[in-house]
Protein backbone atom coordinates (compact mmCIF):
# COMPACT_ATOMS: atom_id res chain seq x y z
CA UNK A 1 0.00 0.00 0.00
CA UNK A 2 1.34 3.36 -0.66
CA UNK A 3 1.91 5.76 1.69
CA UNK A 4 1.05 9.16 1.76
CA UNK A 5 2.02 12.07 4.48
CA UNK A 6 -0.26 14.62 4.81
CA UNK A 7 1.34 18.32 6.04
CA UNK A 8 -1.16 20.80 6.63
CA UNK A 9 -2.26 23.05 9.76
CA UNK A 10 -6.08 22.96 9.17
CA UNK A 11 -6.82 20.08 11.41
CA UNK A 12 -10.15 20.13 9.51
CA UNK A 13 -8.87 20.07 5.75
CA UNK A 14 -6.09 17.71 7.01
CA UNK A 15 -8.74 15.36 8.08
CA UNK A 16 -10.88 15.59 4.66
CA UNK A 17 -7.78 14.49 2.61
CA UNK A 18 -7.26 11.78 4.95
CA UNK A 19 -10.56 9.85 5.17
CA UNK A 20 -10.73 10.38 1.44
CA UNK A 21 -7.17 9.13 0.49
CA UNK A 22 -7.53 6.59 2.62
CA UNK A 23 -10.70 6.08 1.01
CA UNK A 24 -9.25 5.41 -2.56
CA UNK A 25 -6.85 3.15 -0.82
CA UNK A 26 -3.53 4.64 0.55
CA UNK A 27 -2.12 4.49 4.04
CA UNK A 28 -1.68 8.10 5.38
CA UNK A 29 0.47 9.59 7.77
CA UNK A 30 -0.44 13.14 9.03
CA UNK A 31 2.26 15.97 10.11
CA UNK A 32 1.06 19.25 11.38
CA UNK A 33 3.50 21.73 10.48
CA UNK A 34 6.47 21.61 7.88
CA UNK A 35 8.98 21.23 10.22
CA UNK A 36 7.64 17.71 10.68
CA UNK A 37 8.43 16.94 7.65
CA UNK A 38 11.98 15.59 7.75
CA UNK A 39 11.78 13.52 11.27
CA UNK A 40 8.87 11.51 9.95
CA UNK A 41 10.87 10.59 6.67
CA UNK A 42 13.83 9.52 8.76
CA UNK A 43 11.70 7.28 10.47
CA UNK A 44 9.15 5.66 8.00
CA UNK A 45 9.39 5.03 4.30
CA UNK A 46 6.90 7.57 2.44
CA UNK A 47 6.01 7.78 -1.09
CA UNK A 48 4.41 10.97 -1.78
CA UNK A 49 3.99 14.20 0.35
CA UNK A 50 0.71 16.03 0.00
CA UNK A 51 1.78 19.71 1.42
CA UNK A 52 0.02 23.16 2.32
CA UNK A 53 1.83 26.08 1.25
CA UNK A 54 1.12 27.87 4.03
CA UNK A 55 1.27 26.50 7.76
CA UNK A 56 2.63 28.68 10.73
CA UNK A 57 5.30 27.19 12.07
CA UNK A 58 7.50 26.67 8.32
CA UNK A 59 5.78 27.08 5.13
CA UNK A 60 5.30 24.29 2.20
CA UNK A 61 7.95 26.09 0.20
CA UNK A 62 10.66 26.14 2.94
CA UNK A 63 10.53 22.73 3.79
CA UNK A 64 10.25 21.96 -0.30
CA UNK A 65 13.64 23.71 -0.28
CA UNK A 66 15.33 21.72 3.01
CA UNK A 67 13.57 18.42 1.33
CA UNK A 68 15.93 19.21 -1.70
CA UNK A 69 18.94 20.36 -0.04
CA UNK A 70 19.02 16.86 2.01
CA UNK A 71 18.40 15.29 -1.76
CA UNK A 72 15.66 13.41 -0.55
CA UNK A 73 13.66 11.78 -3.88
CA UNK A 74 9.95 11.53 -2.48
CA UNK A 75 7.81 13.88 -4.80
CA UNK A 76 5.65 16.23 -3.53
CA UNK A 77 2.62 17.69 -4.38
CA UNK A 78 1.54 21.33 -3.27
CA UNK A 79 -1.78 22.89 -1.69
CA UNK A 80 -2.36 26.35 -2.84
CA UNK A 81 -5.65 28.64 -2.89
CA UNK A 82 -7.09 29.00 -6.24
CA UNK A 83 -5.83 33.00 -6.04
CA UNK A 84 -2.35 32.13 -5.59
CA UNK A 85 -1.31 29.78 -8.45
CA UNK A 86 1.74 31.63 -8.85
CA UNK A 87 3.22 30.48 -5.34
CA UNK A 88 2.53 26.50 -6.53
CA UNK A 89 4.02 27.47 -9.85
CA UNK A 90 7.12 28.98 -7.56
CA UNK A 91 6.94 25.92 -5.64
CA UNK A 92 7.18 23.69 -8.68
CA UNK A 93 10.67 25.43 -9.39
CA UNK A 94 11.97 24.49 -6.16
CA UNK A 95 11.31 21.15 -7.00
CA UNK A 96 7.52 19.99 -6.21
CA UNK A 97 5.75 17.65 -8.77
CA UNK A 98 2.42 19.12 -8.73
CA UNK A 99 -0.68 21.45 -7.15
CA UNK A 100 -3.57 21.12 -6.26
CA UNK A 101 -5.98 24.04 -5.90
CA UNK A 102 -8.00 24.85 -2.53
CA UNK A 103 -11.17 24.40 -2.25
CA UNK A 104 -10.09 20.91 -3.18
CA UNK A 105 -11.93 18.84 -6.09
CA UNK A 106 -11.50 15.49 -4.45
CA UNK A 107 -11.54 13.42 -7.59
CA UNK A 108 -8.64 15.62 -9.69
CA UNK A 109 -6.76 15.01 -6.44
CA UNK A 110 -6.85 11.68 -6.65
CA UNK A 111 -5.70 11.57 -10.23
CA UNK A 112 -3.08 13.74 -9.42
CA UNK A 113 -1.65 11.74 -6.79
CA UNK A 114 -2.14 8.71 -9.10
CA UNK A 115 -0.41 10.30 -11.75
CA UNK A 116 2.63 11.39 -9.39
CA UNK A 117 3.18 8.06 -7.54
CA UNK A 118 2.81 6.20 -11.42
CA UNK A 119 5.65 8.29 -12.73
CA UNK A 120 7.41 7.87 -9.22
CA UNK A 121 7.57 3.98 -9.89
CA UNK A 122 8.55 4.67 -13.13
CA UNK A 123 11.76 6.66 -12.25
CA UNK A 124 13.12 4.29 -9.52
CA UNK A 125 11.93 0.90 -11.63
CA UNK A 126 14.08 2.83 -14.73
CA UNK A 127 17.24 3.95 -12.58
CA UNK A 128 17.39 0.53 -11.13
CA UNK A 129 17.24 -0.92 -14.82
CA UNK A 130 19.59 1.51 -16.17
CA UNK A 131 22.11 0.27 -13.26
CA UNK A 132 20.95 -3.13 -13.60
CA UNK A 133 22.19 -2.81 -17.36
CA UNK A 134 24.23 0.55 -18.02
CA UNK A 135 21.29 0.98 -20.23
CA UNK A 136 22.14 2.00 -23.85
CA UNK A 137 19.88 3.69 -25.55
CA UNK A 138 20.00 4.01 -29.26
CA UNK A 139 17.85 6.89 -30.96
CA UNK A 140 20.47 7.44 -33.87
CA UNK A 141 17.95 7.14 -36.37
CA UNK A 142 15.94 10.16 -34.85
CA UNK A 143 16.69 13.40 -35.41
CA UNK A 144 16.51 16.59 -33.76
CA UNK A 145 18.95 19.07 -31.76
CA UNK A 146 16.20 21.64 -31.14
CA UNK A 147 15.46 21.84 -27.43
CA UNK A 148 12.00 20.17 -28.22
CA UNK A 149 13.70 17.65 -29.27
CA UNK A 150 15.60 16.84 -26.57
CA UNK A 151 13.35 16.60 -23.92
CA UNK A 152 12.11 14.61 -25.92
CA UNK A 153 14.87 12.43 -26.19
CA UNK A 154 14.84 12.55 -22.40
CA UNK A 155 11.63 11.33 -22.14
CA UNK A 156 12.30 8.42 -24.54
CA UNK A 157 14.87 7.33 -22.58
CA UNK A 158 13.24 7.69 -19.27
CA UNK A 159 10.39 6.01 -20.33
CA UNK A 160 11.54 3.40 -23.08
CA UNK A 161 12.85 0.78 -20.80
CA UNK A 162 9.34 0.87 -18.85
CA UNK A 163 6.13 -1.04 -19.47
CA UNK A 164 4.16 2.49 -19.00
CA UNK A 165 1.52 3.35 -21.44
CA UNK A 166 2.81 6.43 -24.03
CA UNK A 167 0.58 8.90 -25.48
CA UNK A 168 2.24 10.34 -28.53
CA UNK A 169 0.65 13.37 -30.32
CA UNK A 170 1.31 15.85 -32.78
CA UNK A 171 0.42 17.46 -36.37
CA UNK A 172 0.53 14.41 -39.28
CA UNK A 173 4.15 13.78 -40.21
CA UNK A 174 5.86 14.94 -36.77
CA UNK A 175 7.35 10.91 -36.35
CA UNK A 176 4.83 9.64 -33.79
CA UNK A 177 5.26 6.00 -35.71
CA UNK A 178 8.82 6.64 -35.32
CA UNK A 179 8.97 7.54 -32.03
CA UNK A 180 6.46 4.74 -30.80
CA UNK A 181 8.31 1.99 -32.84
CA UNK A 182 11.73 3.73 -30.82
CA UNK A 183 9.97 3.16 -27.63
CA UNK A 184 9.67 -0.52 -28.53
CA UNK A 185 13.43 -0.95 -30.06
CA UNK A 186 14.54 0.63 -26.78
CA UNK A 187 12.32 -2.07 -24.52
CA UNK A 188 12.92 -5.24 -22.83
CA UNK A 189 10.18 -5.81 -25.20
CA UNK A 190 12.53 -5.70 -28.53
CA UNK A 191 12.42 -9.39 -29.32
CA UNK A 192 8.84 -9.33 -29.03
CA UNK A 193 6.67 -8.19 -31.61
CA UNK A 194 5.49 -4.54 -32.91
CA UNK A 195 2.25 -4.85 -33.79
CA UNK A 196 0.69 -1.68 -35.67
CA UNK A 197 -3.14 -1.47 -36.45
CA UNK A 198 -4.37 2.07 -37.56
CA UNK A 199 -7.43 2.91 -35.86
CA UNK A 200 -9.13 5.32 -37.94
CA UNK A 201 -8.53 3.15 -41.06
CA UNK A 202 -11.05 0.15 -40.15
CA UNK A 203 -14.95 0.24 -39.30
CA UNK A 204 -16.07 -0.04 -36.24
CA UNK A 205 -16.69 -3.84 -36.04
CA UNK A 206 -13.76 -4.36 -38.09
CA UNK A 207 -11.55 -3.00 -36.08
CA UNK A 208 -13.04 -4.75 -32.70
CA UNK A 209 -12.23 -7.99 -34.62
CA UNK A 210 -8.74 -7.07 -35.58
CA UNK A 211 -8.02 -5.81 -32.20
CA UNK A 212 -9.60 -8.47 -29.83
CA UNK A 213 -9.98 -11.54 -32.47
CA UNK A 214 -12.84 -13.74 -32.98
CA UNK A 215 -13.78 -17.25 -32.54
CA UNK A 216 -14.96 -19.30 -35.55
CA UNK A 217 -18.41 -18.18 -36.98
CA UNK A 218 -18.95 -15.03 -34.43
CA UNK A 219 -20.49 -13.63 -37.23
CA UNK A 220 -20.98 -13.84 -40.64
CA UNK A 221 -17.38 -14.45 -42.60
CA UNK A 222 -15.86 -15.57 -39.51
CA UNK A 223 -15.14 -19.28 -40.92
CA UNK A 224 -12.02 -19.46 -38.70
CA UNK A 225 -11.11 -18.56 -35.27
CA UNK A 226 -8.65 -15.50 -35.48
CA UNK A 227 -6.22 -14.09 -33.00
CA UNK A 228 -6.70 -10.49 -32.65
CA UNK A 229 -3.92 -7.81 -32.54
CA UNK A 230 -3.70 -7.81 -28.88
CA UNK A 231 -2.75 -11.43 -28.82
CA UNK A 232 -0.27 -11.38 -31.40
CA UNK A 233 1.58 -8.50 -29.43
CA UNK A 234 2.09 -10.81 -26.20
CA UNK A 235 5.28 -10.18 -24.83
CA UNK A 236 5.56 -7.00 -27.13
CA UNK A 237 4.15 -3.74 -27.80
CA UNK A 238 1.09 -2.77 -29.41
CA UNK A 239 0.88 0.66 -31.35
CA UNK A 240 -2.75 2.07 -31.44
CA UNK A 241 -2.32 4.65 -34.43
CA UNK A 242 -5.01 7.54 -34.63
CA UNK A 243 -6.60 6.49 -31.46
CA UNK A 244 -8.84 9.38 -31.69
CA UNK A 245 -10.44 8.11 -34.17
CA UNK A 246 -12.27 5.46 -32.37
CA UNK A 247 -16.08 4.53 -31.46
CA UNK A 248 -17.02 5.04 -27.89
CA UNK A 249 -18.02 1.33 -27.51
CA UNK A 250 -13.96 0.21 -28.83
CA UNK A 251 -12.87 2.52 -26.43
CA UNK A 252 -14.57 0.92 -23.28
CA UNK A 253 -12.82 -2.49 -24.58
CA UNK A 254 -9.65 -1.11 -24.73
CA UNK A 255 -9.84 0.58 -21.42
CA UNK A 256 -10.93 -2.80 -19.92
CA UNK A 257 -8.17 -4.53 -21.42
CA UNK A 258 -5.67 -1.90 -20.08
CA UNK A 259 -7.13 -2.20 -16.82
CA UNK A 260 -7.81 -6.00 -16.55
CA UNK A 261 -4.76 -7.35 -18.80
CA UNK A 262 -7.14 -9.64 -20.26
CA UNK A 263 -9.82 -9.89 -23.35
CA UNK A 264 -12.78 -11.98 -25.06
CA UNK A 265 -12.51 -12.87 -28.63
CA UNK A 266 -15.61 -11.67 -30.77
CA UNK A 267 -18.47 -14.48 -30.15
CA UNK A 268 -16.04 -16.19 -27.39
CA UNK A 269 -17.10 -16.64 -23.85
CA UNK A 270 -13.77 -17.19 -21.67
CA UNK A 271 -11.30 -14.54 -21.22
CA UNK A 272 -7.72 -14.73 -22.66
CA UNK A 273 -4.39 -13.05 -20.77
CA UNK A 274 -2.32 -10.70 -22.68
CA UNK A 275 0.73 -8.95 -21.87
CA UNK A 276 1.23 -5.87 -23.60
CA UNK A 277 2.69 -2.79 -23.88
CA UNK A 278 0.66 -0.17 -25.27
CA UNK A 279 1.76 3.21 -26.91
CA UNK A 280 -0.66 5.26 -28.70
CA UNK A 281 -0.81 8.01 -31.19
CA UNK A 282 -2.81 10.69 -32.15
CA UNK A 283 -3.21 14.17 -34.07
CA UNK A 284 -6.09 14.74 -32.02
CA UNK A 285 -6.37 16.91 -29.73
CA UNK A 286 -8.08 14.06 -27.05
CA UNK A 287 -8.46 16.95 -24.04
CA UNK A 288 -11.07 18.69 -26.49
CA UNK A 289 -12.32 15.17 -27.37
CA UNK A 290 -12.73 14.54 -23.23
CA UNK A 291 -14.29 18.08 -22.91
CA UNK A 292 -16.90 17.34 -25.88
CA UNK A 293 -17.71 13.14 -24.77
CA UNK A 294 -16.39 11.60 -27.52
CA UNK A 295 -13.19 10.32 -25.70
CA UNK A 296 -13.49 8.30 -22.74
CA UNK A 297 -12.24 10.38 -19.91
CA UNK A 298 -10.43 7.45 -17.83
CA UNK A 299 -9.12 6.30 -21.42
CA UNK A 300 -7.60 9.21 -21.45
CA UNK A 301 -5.95 9.15 -18.00
CA UNK A 302 -4.55 5.93 -18.63
CA UNK A 303 -3.09 6.29 -22.02
CA UNK A 304 -1.27 9.40 -20.61
CA UNK A 305 0.48 8.02 -17.82
CA UNK A 306 3.44 9.59 -20.03
CA UNK A 307 2.59 12.05 -22.84
CA UNK A 308 5.41 12.80 -25.38
CA UNK A 309 4.35 15.43 -27.38
CA UNK A 310 6.15 16.18 -30.65
CA UNK A 311 5.61 19.61 -31.98
CA UNK A 312 5.03 20.71 -35.63
CA UNK A 313 8.38 21.70 -37.44
CA UNK A 314 7.46 25.07 -38.01
CA UNK A 315 8.18 25.07 -34.93
CA UNK A 316 11.69 23.78 -34.36
CA UNK A 317 13.05 25.38 -38.01
CA UNK A 318 16.49 24.88 -36.00
CA UNK A 319 16.23 21.19 -37.00
CA UNK A 320 15.43 21.76 -40.65
CA UNK A 321 18.97 22.37 -41.94
CA UNK A 322 20.03 18.91 -39.93
CA UNK A 323 17.15 16.54 -41.27
CA UNK A 324 17.66 17.68 -44.27
CA UNK A 325 20.91 16.78 -44.47
CA UNK A 326 19.82 13.35 -43.02
CA UNK A 327 17.40 12.86 -45.22
CA UNK A 328 19.92 13.57 -48.48
CA UNK A 329 22.46 11.33 -46.88
CA UNK A 330 20.14 8.75 -47.10
CA UNK A 331 18.86 9.41 -50.19
CA UNK A 332 21.96 9.92 -51.92
CA UNK A 333 23.39 6.35 -51.17
CA UNK A 334 19.91 5.02 -51.86
CA UNK A 335 19.87 6.34 -55.68
CA UNK A 336 23.71 6.14 -55.36
CA UNK A 337 24.32 9.65 -56.39
CA UNK A 338 27.48 11.87 -55.24
CA UNK A 339 25.59 14.96 -53.82
CA UNK A 340 27.43 16.65 -51.55
CA UNK A 341 24.64 19.36 -50.12
CA UNK A 342 22.80 21.94 -50.61
CA UNK A 343 23.12 25.27 -52.14
CA UNK A 344 22.73 28.02 -49.20
CA UNK A 345 19.64 29.29 -51.89
CA UNK A 346 18.18 26.03 -51.48
CA UNK A 347 18.49 25.38 -48.11
CA UNK A 348 17.20 29.15 -47.27
CA UNK A 349 13.94 28.01 -49.39
CA UNK A 350 13.76 24.87 -47.16
CA UNK A 351 14.36 26.89 -44.05
CA UNK A 352 11.58 29.43 -44.75
CA UNK A 353 8.60 27.04 -45.80
CA UNK A 354 6.47 26.71 -43.25
CA UNK A 355 5.98 22.50 -44.34
CA UNK A 356 2.65 21.95 -43.80
CA UNK A 357 3.31 18.18 -43.78
CA UNK A 358 6.01 18.50 -41.21
CA UNK A 359 8.92 15.88 -41.66
CA UNK A 360 7.32 13.85 -43.92
CA UNK A 361 7.19 16.45 -46.09
CA UNK A 362 10.55 17.64 -45.91
CA UNK A 363 11.67 13.74 -46.22
CA UNK A 364 9.56 13.75 -49.41
CA UNK A 365 11.33 16.88 -50.92
CA UNK A 366 14.85 15.84 -50.69
CA UNK A 367 13.59 13.02 -51.89
CA UNK A 368 12.56 13.77 -54.98
CA UNK A 369 15.19 16.84 -55.43
CA UNK A 370 17.99 14.04 -55.25
CA UNK A 371 16.13 12.64 -57.74
CA UNK A 372 16.15 15.31 -59.87
CA UNK A 373 19.47 16.69 -58.88
CA UNK A 374 22.08 16.08 -61.83
CA UNK A 375 24.84 17.86 -60.48
CA UNK A 376 27.13 17.66 -56.75
CA UNK A 377 24.62 20.18 -54.91
CA UNK A 378 20.93 20.86 -54.77
CA UNK A 379 19.96 23.68 -55.96
CA UNK A 380 16.02 25.54 -55.78
CA UNK A 381 15.60 24.37 -59.34
CA UNK A 382 15.53 20.75 -57.93
CA UNK A 383 12.47 21.95 -55.35
CA UNK A 384 8.99 21.72 -55.93
CA UNK A 385 7.47 24.98 -57.33
CA UNK A 386 5.61 25.76 -54.69
CA UNK A 387 8.02 26.62 -52.72
CA UNK A 388 10.04 29.04 -54.99
CA UNK A 389 9.04 32.62 -54.36
CA UNK A 390 6.83 33.89 -56.95
CA UNK A 391 9.21 35.71 -59.35
CA UNK A 392 11.82 33.10 -59.16
CA UNK A 393 13.71 32.81 -62.16
CA UNK A 394 14.63 29.42 -63.62
CA UNK A 395 16.74 30.94 -66.74
CA UNK A 396 18.65 33.51 -64.73
CA UNK A 397 19.99 30.87 -62.45
CA UNK A 398 18.64 30.10 -58.61
CA UNK A 399 18.03 33.18 -57.82
CA UNK A 400 15.02 33.12 -55.54
CA UNK A 401 13.57 36.59 -55.47
CA UNK A 402 12.68 39.00 -52.38
CA UNK A 403 9.45 37.07 -50.69
CA UNK A 404 9.61 40.17 -48.64
CA UNK A 405 12.91 39.92 -47.51
CA UNK A 406 15.36 42.66 -48.19
CA UNK A 407 18.81 41.84 -50.75
CA UNK A 408 20.54 42.09 -47.01
CA UNK A 409 18.31 39.61 -45.34
CA UNK A 410 19.05 36.99 -48.30
CA UNK A 411 22.00 37.69 -47.98
CA UNK A 412 22.85 37.09 -44.37
CA UNK A 413 20.70 34.07 -44.42
CA UNK A 414 22.63 32.45 -47.16
CA UNK A 415 25.58 33.24 -45.36
CA UNK A 416 24.26 31.88 -42.02
CA UNK A 417 23.11 28.89 -44.46
CA UNK A 418 26.43 28.31 -45.86
CA UNK A 419 28.17 28.67 -42.99
CA UNK A 420 25.85 25.82 -41.28
CA UNK A 421 26.91 23.79 -44.15
CA UNK A 422 30.32 23.77 -43.71
CA UNK A 423 30.28 23.38 -40.30
CA UNK A 424 31.64 26.64 -39.59
CA UNK A 425 34.65 26.37 -42.26
CA UNK A 426 35.06 29.82 -43.11
CA UNK A 427 37.45 29.41 -46.71
CA UNK A 428 34.54 26.59 -47.59
CA UNK A 429 32.01 28.55 -46.80
CA UNK A 430 33.57 31.71 -48.97
CA UNK A 431 34.43 29.34 -51.96
CA UNK A 432 30.88 28.08 -52.27
CA UNK A 433 29.67 31.72 -51.69
CA UNK A 434 31.41 32.54 -54.56
CA UNK A 435 33.52 35.40 -52.48
CA UNK A 436 36.99 36.54 -51.01
CA UNK A 437 37.72 34.81 -47.61
CA UNK A 438 38.48 38.66 -46.13
CA UNK A 439 35.12 39.47 -47.94
CA UNK A 440 33.30 36.95 -45.86
CA UNK A 441 34.84 37.49 -42.51
CA UNK A 442 34.15 41.27 -42.83
CA UNK A 443 30.28 40.00 -43.87
CA UNK A 444 30.00 37.65 -40.59
CA UNK A 445 31.00 40.84 -38.59
CA UNK A 446 28.65 43.25 -40.19
CA UNK A 447 25.53 40.61 -39.48
CA UNK A 448 26.89 39.87 -36.15
CA UNK A 449 27.08 36.07 -37.55
N1 LIG B 1 12.97 13.32 -35.90
C1 LIG B 1 13.02 12.60 -37.04
N2 LIG B 1 14.20 12.21 -37.54
C2 LIG B 1 14.25 11.51 -38.68
N3 LIG B 1 13.20 11.14 -39.40
C3 LIG B 1 11.99 11.48 -38.95
C4 LIG B 1 11.84 12.22 -37.74
N4 LIG B 1 10.53 12.40 -37.52
C5 LIG B 1 9.89 11.82 -38.55
N5 LIG B 1 10.75 11.26 -39.42
C6 LIG B 1 10.40 10.56 -40.67
O1 LIG B 1 9.32 11.26 -41.24
C7 LIG B 1 8.36 10.37 -41.77
C8 LIG B 1 7.03 10.59 -41.10
O2 LIG B 1 7.09 10.15 -39.74
P1 LIG B 1 5.93 9.30 -39.06
O3 LIG B 1 5.30 8.37 -40.04
O4 LIG B 1 6.50 8.72 -37.82
O5 LIG B 1 4.93 10.49 -38.72
P2 LIG B 1 3.48 10.45 -38.03
O6 LIG B 1 3.49 11.49 -36.99
O7 LIG B 1 3.17 9.06 -37.63
O8 LIG B 1 2.55 10.95 -39.20
P3 LIG B 1 0.97 10.65 -39.45
O9 LIG B 1 0.21 11.38 -38.40
O10 LIG B 1 0.75 11.22 -40.79
O11 LIG B 1 0.81 9.18 -39.38
C9 LIG B 1 8.92 8.97 -41.56
O12 LIG B 1 9.58 8.55 -42.72
C10 LIG B 1 9.89 9.16 -40.42
O13 LIG B 1 10.92 8.20 -40.49
MG1 LIG C 1 1.65 7.83 -38.28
Amino acid sequence: MKKILIVDDDTAHRTMLKVNLAGAGYEIVEADDGDRVLPILAEQDIDLILMDLKMQRMDGMEAIRLLREKGRPEPVIVITAFSSVESAVEAMKHGAMDYVTKPIDIEALKLVVAKALDFEALRTENQELKQRLGEQFDFGNIIGRSPAMQKVFETLSLVAPSDATVLITGESGTGKELIASALHQNSHRKEGPFIKVNCAALHENLLESELFGHEKGAFTGADSRRLGRFELADKGTLFLDEIGDMSLQTQAKILRVLQEGELERLGGNGTVKVDVRLVAATHKDLTAMVEEGTFRQDLFFRLSVVPIELPSLNKRTEDIPVLADFFLRRYAKKNKKDIKGFHPQALMLLARYPWPGNIRELENTVERAVILCLGEQITPKELPPQMLPKDFQLAGGPVPASGGLTLKDMEREAIRATLEQTKGNKSQAAKLLGIARQTLLNKIKEYGL
